[in-house]
Parts: structure tokens; C-alpha cells; sequence
């Protein structure tokens, strides 16, 4: 079993990485792909856009056991159900990461637009809860999510599986 990930600012990166070191399984990014056996088991991992794992389409080839979302919010945007459907993972396991976010003012181009147009839309919720709030903040101003025990599901699934050593 490898690790395959997909970051564009470094947080999901840094749970590959935890990871790695937890486990001792071999690191790639998504844009090594080329380098994995197809019937490797693949752990993957991918941040995510309007509730689309990035880099998960690169490896629909490869023999994908389970896959982790990273996402800013406290659980997966919109929700995991809609995740689960927009990345066909009805029947894989899927687990949700907190990672973070730069601030605003250092994000560009596209991805820029998208988040301020999800703040705008965030603010202009009447009554907003303290779960909106938070979102607004963390946009605004970053946040780094990223905590070893996070991976604590994740690591439990692992163990649980035959043939795999940890
Ligand atoms: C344009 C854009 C759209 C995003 N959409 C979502 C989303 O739908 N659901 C979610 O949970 N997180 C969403 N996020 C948050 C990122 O997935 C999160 O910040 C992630 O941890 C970044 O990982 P990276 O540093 O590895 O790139 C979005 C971020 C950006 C910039």
C-alpha cells in the first residue's frame, strides 16, 4: 500500500506526511502517479473544491482503498453525503481532515473569486451561527487545522484491515 496525495497550500500534504511517518507506507504525489503500480492498494488523499476531492480523478485507474477530504471547515463542506455522491465514493471509505487555509489576500486567480464569493454568500446569511462565523474568520483571516490525532479514524481503519503491518 502506497500513500498518493493532492495539495495545492500544503495541508494535506502535511497529514501525507504524518501519515508516512506513521505508517512507513511510501509517499507521491498525484502528479507521480506514474510511479504506482496499478494494483497497488492506494491510500488517497486530496484537498477539496466544492466538495470534489482534488486529484482523485487522476487515479480512478488505480486500485483506490480508501480516500480522506481535506476541507477549512470543522466537517466536510456542504456535508458528507454530498461529498460522498460527487466523488462516487458510495462504496469506499472516506474520511474527513481538517487542514486550513491561507488568508485570503495571499490566495489568487480562480480560487480567489470562488472563496470570495463563498464569504460574501456566507455573510449575507441572516441569523448566521456560530458555524458560519467560524467559516467567515477562518477564510479571511487562514487557519492551520492540521493535527496528528485527526489521522486517530483513519490509523483505526488501518489496523483493523488484514495485511497490513503498522
Ligand atoms: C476555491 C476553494 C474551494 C473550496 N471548497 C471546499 C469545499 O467544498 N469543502 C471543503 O471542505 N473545503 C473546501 N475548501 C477548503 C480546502 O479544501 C482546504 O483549505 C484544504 O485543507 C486545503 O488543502 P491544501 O493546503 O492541501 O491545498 C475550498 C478551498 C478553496 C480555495
Amino acid at each position: 500500500m502506497v500513500i498518493v496525495y493532492e495539495s495545492k497550500t500544503g495541508f494535506t500534504k502535511k497529514y501525507a506526511e504524518l501519515l508516512a511517518a506513521k505508517t512507513g507506507l511510501r509517499l507521491y504525489p498525484a502528479s507521480e502517479l506514474s510511479k504506482v503500480d496499478r494494483a497497488e492498494e492506494v491510500l488517497f488523499l486530496g484537498w477539496m473544491k466544492i466538495g470534489k476531492v482534488q486529484g482523485l480523478k487522476k487515479a480512478e485507474k488505480h486500485n483506490i482503498v480508501a480516500v480522506c477530504g481535506s476541507g477549512t471547515g470543522r466537517t466536510a463542506e456542504p456535508d458528507v453525503e454530498t461529498v460522498l455522491a460527487r466523488n462516487k465514493l458510495e462504496a469506499t471509505p472516506f474520511f474527513y481532515l481538517r487542514g486550513g487555509c491561507l488568508p485570503l489576500k495571499n490566495i489568487r486567480g480562480m480560487d480567489k473569486l470562488a472563496l470570495s464569493m463563498f464569504v460574501r454568500m456566507l455573510k449575507a446569511r441572516k441569523g448566521a451561527d456560530e458555524k458560519t462565523v467560524e467559516s467567515i474568520e477562518i477564510i479571511e483571516r487562514g487557519f492551520d487545522g492540521v493535527k496528528e490525532e485527526n489521522l486517530n479514524p483513519l490509523l483505526a481503519w488501518l489496523n483493523d484491515r488484514p495485511r497490513v503491518i503498522l
